[in-house]
């Protein structure tokens, strides 16, 4: 026990044991690669895994080129950081992945000296992509929060007297002589409905998700039957279903609802022989609201329309903002509001001629 002791700026602490150490670095959220002095692989965490979509059991032992035969980053890297004999790191880098994905890195490569030999090297990987997304949504979710107040408050005030100017055009209505005026109360009665609708829909997002398992392909193929059927014209839908994504616990409601809103927004984008994809992968380690998720379902709502008119691309997801001349500019708004409640994101990107509304939405739902 004594030896387990050290003495630090006077204070006496535990020297941690190797177990603690193996704890530590399975639970890191860096990526951590260990390998020998001959570039075989020792050992990879928890995150590693996730973030390169290796097992450890598959890769162990394995060269850098025997693992990524796609791509020569790493062996080149190490080779690199055993030249200079200290830590190289590069920031971004795009790194394909067995599965054809590609991901952007920060890497940071160390080899391990003992008695001036280079006996070990160590990298370390960080999800560049997550922090970038990090910061974007934080700023997104700040101002966001301070439209969904200032707008939810209006929204209150305005529903109050709608019922009692309602009331009155029907009290009216029932005391005029004259038939013709009819149409002007009527005009009454029909507009503080129509605005009453539109408050209720601003309101609908303040109510707590009621979650049970649900499962996200039988939501899609639910929207895709409620959108056909609010369209005369035919619909061109492409699926892309990753069908090994297990159900999730949500509220069915409040996804549904996000995802019609985004898909009504691709059928309002596309035009007579345009195509709508709507495409599901499970992704892995993925940074949503500050909490790092293992596993999140992506699901992708993809049109080839014309995309987000750059003039409002900033603002698209606030309340009120819209492009279209009948368009309300809450569809974005409420969507974002519904699957943030989850602990999810929406994200929007125009890639090529492809417009890209992408909803994050952790598997491991938390129960706040
Ligand atoms: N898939 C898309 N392609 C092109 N532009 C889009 C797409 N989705 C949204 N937009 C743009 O973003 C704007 C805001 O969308 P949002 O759904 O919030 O409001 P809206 O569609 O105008 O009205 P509503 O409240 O009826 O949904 C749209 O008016 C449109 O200009
Ligand atoms: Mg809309």
């Amino acid at each position: 026990m004594k030896d387990a002791l050290k003495k630090c700026n006077n204070k006496q602490i535990m020297s941690p044991s190797s177990e603690t150490h193996a704890r530590i670095v399975e639970n890191l959220a860096t990526a951590v690669l260990l390998f020998d002095k001959d570039l075989h692989l020792i050992s990879i965490n928890n995150a590693g895994e996730g973030l390169l979509s290796v097992s450890s059991k598959r890769v162990s032992g394995m060269t850098p080129k025997q693992i990524w035969p796609n791509s020569s980053f790493f062996y080149d890297a190490i080779q690199r950081s055993l030249f200079s004999g200290g830590t190289c790191i590069d920031r971004g880098v795009d790194l394909y992945l067995n599965n054809a994905q590609k991901i952007k890195v920060d890497c940071m490569i160390t080899p391990v000296i003992v008695n001036e030999v280079a006996e070990e090297i160590l990298v370390e990987l960080v999800n560049a992509d997550a922090f970038v997304r990090v910061m974007q949504e934080t700023n997104q979710q700040t101002v966001q929060e301070a439209a969904k107040e200032s707008v939810q408050g209006m929204a209150h005030e305005i529903r109050n007297p709608l019922g009692g100017i309602r009331g009155a055009a029907q009290l009216l209505e029932r005391e005029l002589d004259n038939k013709e005026l009819l149409e002007y109360t009527q005009i009454i009665i029909n507009e503080a409905d129509r605005l009453r609708n539109f408050i209720d829909r601003m309101l609908t997002t303040s109510t707590q998700p009621a979650k049970a398992d649900m499962n996200i392909h039988e939501v899609l193929e639910y929207v895709v039957s409620v959108v056909r059927a609010e369209n005369s014209r035919p619909l061109n839908f492409k699926k892309d279903y990753d069908p090994s994504i297990p159900d999730i616990n949500a509220d069915r409601e409040q996804i549904i609802q996000a995802v019609l809103n985004l898909i009504r927004n691709a059928v309002q984008a596309i035009d007579e022989d345009g195509t709508i994809t709507l495409k599901t992968r499970i992704q892995r380690q993925v940074t949503i609201q500050h909490r790092l998720n293992r596993h999140i379902i992506e699901l992708d709502i993809i049109d080839d329309g014309p995309g987000v008119p750059p003039e409002i691309e900033s603002g698209a997801f606030y309340p009120l903002v819209t492009g279209r001349a009948e368009g309300t500019g809450l569809g974005l708004s409420i969507a974002q509001q519904l699957i943030q409640s989850h602990g999810g994101l929406i994200n929007y990107e125009r890639k090529g001629s492809n417009t890209y509304f992408s909803i994050l939405l952790p598997m491991e739902q938390s129960d706040e």
